[in-house]
């Protein structure tokens, strides 16, 4: 599975399963864009790929923000050439049972997964479509995606509208050879799960062990959680996978908690 020549643009790549997918696409050889609203922290990363030999640039892009989204996106084709791959992976959690959600709190989380991903996208594919160049756009979906839990009502809509993003763009992107996933990882040890344990234990008046055990984990096959490295090599898969016939799916990596 090999990126050779490809340039990647990574949205939220300054942590977690973002800066995983970034260091596996830079191990294979993909000129990789570190965009993150935390601009020290994408520079960090960056700067750790290009320590390691690889070719990385850290772009400050808030994906809410229409210009920073249009202009950022233009620095990573003016530095790197062109534009092969989008992962549209920028995303918070903001726990709340839906009574006591606040409008303002459930606009934000639209705005940063659905918004974010929509004019990521759109501004990807000025690029992907020119001379039908294509590319892939992957979207950091979730076992949310399929499933519901309480207390995440505005992430569970949020990452079901992605799928729907994703059918669409297989097939409006098909003509200019883009193709379109989206990945739906279970719970996976980063700082946005780690934040929510005690949230969780909280809300719902059990221990931060009960909620690893039963509500992080108790779905699972084996009670294991997914990996950054688990995510990272679907996404790897995708981007390689060398022809056309996988477009517009779900790709649910999850120790079995969700099964299609
Ligand atoms: P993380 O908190 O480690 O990283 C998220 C990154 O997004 C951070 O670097 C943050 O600065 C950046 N970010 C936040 N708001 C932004 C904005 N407006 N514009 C640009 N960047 C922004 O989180 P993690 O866990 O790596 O999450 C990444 C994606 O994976 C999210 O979309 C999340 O919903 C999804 N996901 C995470 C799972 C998990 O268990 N950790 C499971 C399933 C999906």
């Amino acid at each position: 599975m090999q990126l050779t020549g490809k340039v990647a643009l990574i949205t939220g790549a300054a942590s977690g399963i973002g800066k995983e997918i970034a260091l596996v696409y830079a191990r294979a050889g993909a000129a990789v864009a570190i965009a993150d609203i935390n601009l020290s922290a994408a520079q960090k990363t960056a700067d750790e790929i290009k320590a390691a030999g690889g070719k990385a640039l850290g772009v400050a892009m808030d994906v809410t923000d229409e210009d920073a989204v249009n202009n950022g996106t233009r620095a990573v084709v003016e530095a790197f050439g062109q534009l092969d791959i989008l992962v549209s992976n920028a995303g918070i959690q903001i726990v709340n049972p839906i009574v006591d959600y606040s409008y303002a709190d459930w606009k934000k989380m639209q705005a940063i997964h659905v918004d974010g991903a929509f004019l990521t996208t759109k501004a990807a594919l000025q690029y992907m479509y020119k001379d039908d160049h294509g590319g892939t756009v992957i979207y950091m979906g979730s076992v949310h995606s399929h499933e519901a839990s309480p207390l995440k009502s505005a992430y569970v809509a949020a990452k079901h509208a992605l799928l729907g993003l994703a059918r669409v763009l297989a097939k409006e992107g098909a003509a200019h050879n883009v193709r379109s996933h989206v990945i739906c990882p279970g719970f996976v040890r980063t700082p946005l799960v780690d934040k929510q344990i005690p949230e969780q234990a909280h809300e719902l008046g059990i221990s931060e062990q009960e909620v690893i055990k039963n509500v992080m984990l108790g779905h699972t096959v084996d009670g294991i959680f997914t990996t950054v490295e688990d995510v990272a090599q679907t996404a790897l898969f995708l981007a390689a996978f060398p022809s056309s016939a996988l477009t517009g799916q779900s790709f649910i990596v999850s120790h079995g908690w969700h099964m299609q």
